[in-house]
């Protein structure tokens, strides 16, 4: 896509990844840290970023866990399988920061607008991510939690002991420094999004908790 648009005047906004990280920083990371990604899909994604700031008219978005309708993802797993009964594995030492599609497409929607308005980038790279961040077992939780089904649903398991094909940054908990001066606001936290998210899409019923209403 690069090559193609060489002689063009369009800008390319090319969707990252939190992988790009190594998960040893112990803090949230921002756009202005390096990134040292430790798998293939995490090297693979930042060569694409590269490739993107090579053009002049590139922009790179990273999210983290996306989750939101229309393609499974792990809070849907999680939920269909707490509804259903069934219990989930959820990892302890993995943190990120879970983020609902809907928030990040408009986002970068008021992005793209501020770059059609010609308003001064601040940085070439944008962390739109939900704000703050939780393992993937407070993320199950939570979601059991806002649902009202047991808790003994979720099971915590670590990464070690399901001998995962590739490995994942323990911590890709993603902040933002240059979002807010673009477009004047940040995403809201991951725990409004969370509760928005389900409340659209397993409607509240008699069985659902108080935290839903
Ligand atoms: N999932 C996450 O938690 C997560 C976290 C951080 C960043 N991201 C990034 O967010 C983006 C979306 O993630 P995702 O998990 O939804 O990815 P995905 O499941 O791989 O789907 C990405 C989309 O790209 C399309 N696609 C894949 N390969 C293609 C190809 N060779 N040619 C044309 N279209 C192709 C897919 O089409 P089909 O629908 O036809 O398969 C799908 O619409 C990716 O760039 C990913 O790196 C994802």
């Amino acid at each position: 896509m690069v090559e193609a648009l060489r002689t063009s005047a369009c800008w390319l906004v090319y969707v990252s990844t939190d992988y790009v990280f190594d998960g040893r920083k112990g803090a949230p990371y921002d756009e202005q840290d390096a990134p040292h990604p430790i798998s293939v899909y995490g090297r693979t994604k930042l060569e694409a970023e590269y490739r993107v700031l090579g053009y002049p008219r590139g922009l790179i978005v990273r999210p983290s866990t996306l989750f939101g309708p229309g393609r499974m993802n792990f809070c849907d797993r999680v939920a269909q399988a707490a509804l259903a009964g069934i219990t989930v594995e959820a990892f302890e030492d993995q943190a990120t920061s879970p983020s609902f599609t809907e928030d990040v497409a408009e986002t970068m929607h008021d992005l793209i607008v501020a770059l059609a308005k010609g308003r001064p980038l601040t940085s070439r790279i944008y962390h739109v991510a939900n704000t703050g961040g939780c393992t993937r077992l407070a993320f199950a939780r939570r979601v059991v939690e806002l649902l009202g089904c047991s808790p003994r649903c979720v099971r915590p398991v670590r990464m070690a002991a399901l001998k995962l094909p590739a490995r994942r940054p323990t911590s890709s908990i993603l902040t933002t420094v240059a979002l807010p001066p673009l477009i004047g606001r940040n995403l809201r936290s991951w725990e409004d999004a969370l509760r928005g998210y389900l409340r659209q899409r397993y409607p509240v019923q008699g069985h659902m908790a108080e935290s839903m209403r």
